[in-house]
This record gives C-alpha cells, sequence and structure tokens, in this order.
C-alpha cells in the first residue's frame, strides 16, 4: 500500500497564494512512486491549481461537496462539477460536523457521492476531549465510522480512507494536545477491528489508514512507524513547505525502511 501524505489547507490562502505555494512545492516535493502526495486547497483555487499542477508529484482534493450531482443547492457544489479536477474528497472532518452541523446522515450520503464521482472519500472520525474523558472512544468511533460507511459496499471499501483525527489534538482551535503514538495506535487497532467485522479480515486489511492531528515533522515519524498507519493527514503544517516536504522524505524513510 502507498503511503498518504496529504496537506488539508482548510481555509487558508487566496487564489493567487495557493499557486504561488503549489508553485513552490511543485519544486521541493520529489516524485516518489509509493508516496501519494496530496493537497487540497480552498474549492476557489482547485481549478487553477487542476491545471498548474503534475499530478505525477501532486494530486488535489476538496476539502467539502454537496452530495447532490445538479440542482436547486444554492452555494453548494457537487461531485459532478469537481471530479475532473480532483482525486480525492475530505468527508466528515471535525470541522464540519461541530462548525457546520453536519450529520452521520450528511456524512454517509458525501461517502456515498465521492465513491459514485469516482473519487477516494478520506473519512474523518475522532472524539473530542469530553468524549474521550467520559470513556465514550470507542462508542464514538464505532458511531462516525460505521455512520460514515452506511452505504459502502464490501467491493467500494478499498475504495475508502479512514483518518483518525481526535478533536482533541486538532490545532487552530485553541489549545490542542499532542496525540502520543499509543494513543494512535489505540484508536487504529479498534478502526480495524470494526472494518473486519463489517467487511471480513482481507477486505478490510486493504483499508488505508491515517493519522491527523498537529502532525509536524517533529513527530511525523512517530506515527508513520506504527504498523496500521498508511500515511498523515496534516494541516498546518502543510503550510510550510518545507515542514510538508520534510514529512514527504521521512515518510519515504520511513516505508523504504519497514521489513
Ligand atoms: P492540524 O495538523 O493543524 O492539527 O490539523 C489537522 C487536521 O484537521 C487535518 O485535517
Amino acid at each position: 500500500m502507498k503511503t498518504y501524505i496529504i496537506g488539508n489547507w482548510k481555509m487558508n490562502f487566496t487564489v493567487g497564494e495557493s499557486s504561488l505555494f503549489l508553485h513552490k512545492l511543485l519544486q521541493k516535493v520529489p516524485s516518489y512512486r509509493d508516496i501519494e502526495t496530496v493537497v487540497i486547497p480552498s474549492l476557489i483555487a482547485i481549478q487553477s491549481l487542476s491545471l498548474q499542477t503534475d499530478r505525477r508529484k501532486i494530486k488535489l482534493g476538496c476539502q467539502n461537496f454537496y452530495h447532490q450531482d445538479f440542482g436547486a443547492y444554492t452555494g453548494e457544489v457537487s461531485i459532478a462539477q469537481v471530479r475532473s479536477l480532483v482525486d480525492y474528497a475530505i468527508v466528515g472532518h471535525s470541522e464540519r460536523r461541530y462548525i457546520f452541523n453536519e450529520s452521520d446522515k450528511d456524512i454517509r450520503a458525501k461517502v456515498a457521492a465521492a465513491l459514485r464521482g469516482g473519487l477516494t472519500p478520506i473519512l474523518c472520525i475522532g472524539e473530542t476531549e469530553a468524549e474521550r474523558k467520559d470513556g465514550e472512544t470507542a462508542d464514538v468511533l464505532r458511531d462516525q465510522l460505521l455512520g460514515g460507511l452506511g452505504d459502502v459496499s464490501a467491493e467500494d471499501i478499498s475504495k475508502v480512507i479512514v483518518a483518525y483525527e481526535p478533536v482533541w489534538a486538532i490545532s487552530g482551535h485553541g489549545k490542542a494536545t499532542v496525540a502520543s503514538p499509543l494513543d494512535v495506535k489505540d484508536a487504529f487497532k479498534l478502526i480495524r477491528k470494526i472494518l473486519k467485522e463489517t467487511y471480513g479480515k482481507e477486505t478490510a486489511e486493504e483499508t488505508a489508514l491515517l493519522f491527523g492531528g498537529s502532525v509536524k515533522s517533529t513527530n511525523a515519524e512517530s506515527y508513520l512507524l506504527l504498523d496500521d498507519c498508511s500515511g498523515l493527514l496534516i494541516g498546518g503544517a502543510s503550510l510550510i513547505a518545507s515542514e510538508f516536504t520534510d514529512i514527504i522524505e521521512i515518510a519515504k524513510r520511513v516505508k523504504d525502511e519497514r521489513p
């Protein structure tokens, strides 16, 4: 399986800044066949970046979309409208769940829409600090995972990426605590177990699990070394070219050194 290094730019950079930043990345980012590098800019920038990027080096994704293809949905953008521009689509990010009140039902419809449109959904799940303190982590992860995957068949599950992003570890909302590799290992174990129960052992092994939450070049290796880790979903550090490219190099080294 490839290692995914994915930068979620969130609501940062103007269109011009996005283009300049991608230009810088394209000069610095090496093209490794076993590392999939993806950047996920603001929707407004994806058309111009899709013309600018070299997809063999850096692929694109979208941060959000509506599950219907076309119609009277003012302000929304559909998979049918972005599918020729991007390869990946984030679904169920905690910022969408908690700031924009997206429900598991919305998220389920989006995962299905992304698959229907031929894009790879990156389904984000993760507990809040309060849920963790109350011992609800396992229940929350199960509910969000099965809630989001409700309409996904065993045939399609290998086309979905699951990202564990504990809300308490995500930067940009005040205080964030860095997750220990052990925290992430436990969550991956649980996610894999639920996938196996739902889709069968072999099929479940094909689903890539990523970690996201305050990942930087200084801690990336500790997560990438986890057996079940197929990559990282990076927010803040993906806005700094040297950090992002350093993380790609670390991922390559970890991959090469893996037995
Ligand atoms: P940070 O890396 O800034 O904590 O963000 C993680 C994230 O939410 C990526 O989707």
